[in-house]
């Protein structure tokens, strides 16, 4: 981790926040920008950063913070309630005017099956839109 660049291509750690929280570490190293877009319903993991990155407050985040910064969220689609890929799409547009710029972004950390969040599939729209 610490020779970005170096031969280094695996990491194992112990839990999954530790994998999070090193993934940002590489991205914001690599690419030297601080951003990192997460979504609503998104469950990260207990530490600090994770619990940042988490988007559900309730049982995870209360009484915790503050929370670390350049944390930016964007709304996850549901299409069983009507949240549509076009509206989170949207969002995410809106984000990069609003709230950070899109080169000052990092990583997008997704779960591709959002879980603790409900167990929706991201469509695959979606996800082609978010690397578009
Ligand atoms: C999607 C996701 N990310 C991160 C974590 C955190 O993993 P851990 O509890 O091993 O730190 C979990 C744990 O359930 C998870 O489901």
């Amino acid at each position: 981790l610490c020779k970005v660049g170096g031969r280094a291509k695996t990491l194992l750690v112990t839990t999954g926040a530790e994998a999070v929280e090193n993934a940002v570490k590489i991205a914001r190293a690599y690419t030297k920008r601080r951003g990192i877009i997460v979504f609503g319903g998104a469950f990260h993991g207990r530490t600090l950063l994770t619990m940042a990155m988490t988007g559900k407050v309730n049982p995870y985040k209360q009484s915790f913070g503050p929370f670390p910064g350049n944390i930016y969220r964007a709304p996850y689609p549901d299409l069983y309630r009507g949240v549509s890929v076009e509206h989170c799409l949207s969002a995410l547009d809106t984000l990069f005017e609003s709230e950070i710029e899109a080169s000052a972004v990092a990583a997008i950390v997704i779960e591709p099956l959002l879980g603790e969040g409900g167990f929706i599939p991201a469509p695959v729209e979606f996800m082609a839109g978010i690397r578009r």
